[in-house]
């Protein structure tokens, strides 16, 4: 019999995406295969307490898991000859445990999580771990980054302005040279956060001010991108960059459609303002020229494992690379596991696929 490999989910994290981590986690556990994996539950509390927890499953999607008789403190080790899980339980006399661990699927979302933190100490760990890698997570958390990268690889952005806390200080100007690159109406984003928060848009300098300021309470670096109309579509792509077959994306593309302005926060968890649409309804030459992108931008960043790339398509078929999420949500109903499970992969075969990438890719370091 084949021994099953001992794979530690991590969830919940600091981030401002803590719920969302959880609902991801939640359906990660559920559907990883039982007959492969033996599942261990690590969670990071809001504070940043780490601890495996063994309480009922549902206690974790409903918020209600962090509570002391289902909590033993627990911390993933950098040390690469002991590696695995140290946990020391709650009276610091009875010394501590090692867990081995096979593999770990970091279901984290936002600071500390996708930004290339956590990803660090996977990789002292030398543990194989799901998803890119510190520099590809870095670079893609970071929106300024990932737009002066992808420029330079040749994949097309909205036309973008950066804009640091000094430039504020001459805002009068700043606004200035925003007007002249990009005109009316822009999209103030902080460069380094998700779920919409700080996002604003802005038709006026009046308003650029109140977007900028507000853009500035998330990050230090903020962008004013040109509004772009046209559609959100959303590309599953699936992988190793450095793979010989390389990293694929799924036939099946997602279209965002909000009927609010924009697709802000309240619209992604708290209302049903938004329709989605499975395939995206764009001409195929446009879908195939978006597929082709996505891949050339999951290269040109370095991510490895999995990733969301979304793009606007414009009225003409033009598109447009809007961001890259790493990982992106995971709930049984995100747009990622939803996408494959259209191009005929179901989600335990994903996260099948993903585990299985990861010890690939530990094989080859
Ligand atoms: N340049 C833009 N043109 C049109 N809409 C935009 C633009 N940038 C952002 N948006 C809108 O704001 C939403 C959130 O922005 P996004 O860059 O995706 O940030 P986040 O990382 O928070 O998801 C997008 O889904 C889209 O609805
Ligand atoms: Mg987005």
């Amino acid at each position: 019999m084949v021994s099953k490999l001992r794979t530690a989910v991590i969830f919940g994290g600091v981030s401002s995406e803590h719920e969302v981590s959880l609902v991801s986690a939640y359906s990660v556990i559920s559907n990883i295969p039982a007959d492969r994996y033996d599942v261990i539950k690590l969670g990071i509390t809001r504070e940043g307490g780490w601890f495996l927890y063994d309480g009922p499953l549902d206690n974790i999607p409903a918020g209600k898991w962090a509570e002391k008789r289902y909590l033993t403190p627990a911390i993933l080790s950098p040390d690469r000859v002991r590696r695995g899980i140290l946990s020391c339980g709650w009276n610091p006399e009875q010394g501590a445990t090692l867990l081995n661990i096979d593999c770990v699927f970091p279901v984290l979302h936002g600071k500390n999580g996708e930004d290339g933190t956590l990803q660090g100490l996977l990789e002292l760990s030398g543990i194989p771990y799901v998803g890119c890698g510190v520099a590809a997570s870095a670079n893609c958390m970071d929106k300024f980054l990932t737009h002066t990268l992808l420029e330079a690889a040749g994949v097309p952005t909205a036309p973008w302005q950066p804009v640091l806390p000094p430039d504020m200080e001459s805002f009068e100007q700043t606004a200035q040279i925003i007007e002249e690159k990009l005109g009316y109406p822009v999209f103030v984003k902080p460069s380094r956060a998700g779920s919409s928060v700080g996002v604003s848009k802005a038709g006026d300098r009046n308003s650029l001010r109140t977007a900028l300021e507000t853009a500035f309470l998330q990050d230090s670096k903020v962008l004013v991108e040109k509004a772009i109309a046209g559609k959100e579509v959303e590309c599953a792509v699936l992988g190793n960059c450095c793979d010989v077959s390389g990293p694929k994306a799924a036939q099946a593309l997602g279209e965002i459609a909000p009927r609010q302005e924009f697709y802000s926060y309240s619209a992604k968890y708290q209302d049903d303002s938004t329709d989605l649409y499975i395939p995206a309804r764009i001409a195929e030459n446009s879908a195939e020229q978006l597929r082709q992108l996505a891949v050339r931008a999951y290269k040109a960043m370095g991510c490895d494992g999995l990733a969301r790339v979304d793009f606007f398509v414009r009225e003409d078929g033009s598109v447009l690379l809007n961001e890259i999420n790493t990982p992106p949500g995971f709930t049984s109903i995100s747009m990622y596991p939803k996408l494959w499970e259209a191009s005929g992969t179901p989600y335990p075969e994903l996260l099948d696929r993903l585990i299985t990438l990861a010890m690939e890719k530990g094989q080859a370091k």
